[in-house]
Order: C-alpha cells, then sequence, then structure tokens
C-alpha cells in the first residue's frame, strides 16, 4: 500500500466529536477532582497546557502496565498529569516531578494536595537538566515522562535513556511537534525553529534498538511517543 493509501484507510472518517465525546466518557473516566484541576488551570494565571484526559489516562495506563513505582516528570505544570501518574503507583511507589515555574509549581503542589497524592509525590522546583542529574542517584526509575520545554528534550530522553530500567517506558509528549517535526522549511525566527533538531534527536534516540527494545508512536492529537528501554 503506498503511504497515502494508508493514511486514506487509517482515517475512516467516523470519528466524529460525539463518538469521542463518547469514549473519553467510557474509558477516560476523569473525576470531579482531575477535572477541576484540568479546568480551574486557567483561572490561576496559568496556561492551558495540560495534556488532556484520554491523555492522562493513557499515562495511567502505561504506568500501570510497566507497573511503575518511581516515575520522573518533567514538566508539571498545574500537576494534572502528574495527579493521572501518581494515582497509577502502589502504596510506597513516588513521582518525583520538575517544574521550572515556581508560581505553577505552587499551584501545582496545593492540587496534588487536593487529590490526595502528597505522599506519593516530590515536587522538585527548578530546570530540568540542573534537577535530573541529582535525582540519579535515586534510580532506575520504571518511566520518564518528559512534557517540559521542547528544545530539551534531547537532554532529558538522553538522561532517561540512563536512568530507566530495563522494560521500564520513557515517554515524550508533543512529538509532533505541533505538527512541525518533518518540517525543514521552517523561517528561522518561527518558535518551532529550535525545537525542530532536539525533537527529532530526542525521537532518534528513542528508535535506537541498542537502548530501546520497541518504540511507538501514540497518535494522540499532539503525538505522543513511547519507548521500552532495552
Ligand atoms: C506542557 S506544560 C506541562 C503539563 C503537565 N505535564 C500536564 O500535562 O499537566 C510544560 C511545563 O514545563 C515547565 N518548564 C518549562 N521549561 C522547563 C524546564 N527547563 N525545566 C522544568 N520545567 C520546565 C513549564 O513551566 C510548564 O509548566
Amino acid at each position: 500500500m503506498n503511504p497515502a493509501a494508508h493514511h486514506a484507510a487509517s482515517d475512516s472518517g467516523y470519528r466524529a466529536e460525539p463518538l469521542l465525546d463518547f469514549v473519553t466518557r467510557t474509558i477516560a473516566r476523569e473525576d470531579d477532582v482531575l477535572r477541576d484541576i484540568r479546568e480551574s488551570t486557567p483561572s490561576k494565571g496559568l496556561p492551558p497546557i495540560s495534556v488532556g484526559p484520554d491523555e492522562g489516562r493513557l499515562l495511567h495506563f502505561l504506568a500501570s502496565a510497566c507497573g511503575a513505582r518511581t516515575i520522573v516528570e518533567i514538566g508539571t505544570l498545574a500537576g494534572y498529569s502528574a495527579c493521572w501518574l501518581a494515582r497509577a503507583l502502589p502504596e510506597g511507589g513516588m513521582l518525583h516531578t520538575i517544574e521550572y515555574d515556581p508560581k505553577h509549581a505552587q499551584v501545582a503542589e496545593k492540587n496534588i494536595a487536593r487529590a490526595g497524592l502528597t505522599a506519593k509525590t516530590t515536587l522538585h522546583v527548578g530546570a530540568g537538566m540542573d534537577v535530573l542529574p541529582r535525582l540519579s542517584a535515586l534510580g532506575p526509575f520504571d518511566l520518564a515522562f518528559i512534557d517540559a520545554d521542547k528544545a530539551g528534550y534531547e537532554g532529558y530522553a538522553r538522561w532517561a535513556a540512563e536512568n530507566v530500567r530495563s522494560g521500564g517506558l520513557v515517554i515524550c509528549d508533543n512529538a509532533y511537534l505541533f505538527g512541525n517535526l518533518h518540517r525543514d522549511d521552517l523561517p528561522s525566527d518561527h518558535d518551532d525553529a529550535p525545537k525542530v533538531a532536539p525533537m527529532r534527536a530526542a525521537l532518534k534516540l528513542l528508535a535506537d534498538e541498542a537502548l530501546f527494545s520497541s518504540c511507538a508512536m501514540i497518535p494522540t492529537g499532539e503525538g505522543m511517543a513511547v519507548a521500552v528501554r532495552r
């Protein structure tokens, strides 16, 4: 099948909004606490850029599927994805989540407490590349979720490849880079221009079969790349 035919066949045309809403209600089952954390984020002066309910459930699923007890998240925002991840942890499990902006971290801390997840979550305030080297001593980790500054993805993916256990998962959100991942023609003053090379480098690393036994792009709206550490 040629690539164009493949895309036509996979876009079956019946995935209308009402069907997707039904699936979100049936499968994601975002409860009132999570919904309020997500919906109240803009009113607290933070951008509405958290993952959605389906992606939150997907993170919960992936953490559960690999039996995660220890997780590192880079990019906390208001703690929405952190709550989904921490909820997948067993008693005694720990999520380390890293946030650069102290205002975001303050909101996240309250949300995580409201969700009853403080005992399973450690919030680190600082830049990912400053905090991650300190976390290495606590590893290896079962899962790393990368969802912060896109220009930093290559460095975060390298750290994750070195600090996630065999059989653990490395997950990169926004892997389509807002539709610009494949573009070689972005004007140099385009916001995403400096992010193309680090995002491609991160994905190349995840697709490296010497390091990861399998890598897939989950076709969420933003693209979520997932790889299993060899
Ligand atoms: C897309 S948001 C994270 C959304 C969150 N994972 C969720 O789905 O609920 C990205 C976050 O990364 C933070 N950030 C940006 N640069 C960072 C850095 N160098 N280190 C750590 N966090 C950073 C931003 O302040 C922002 O809160």
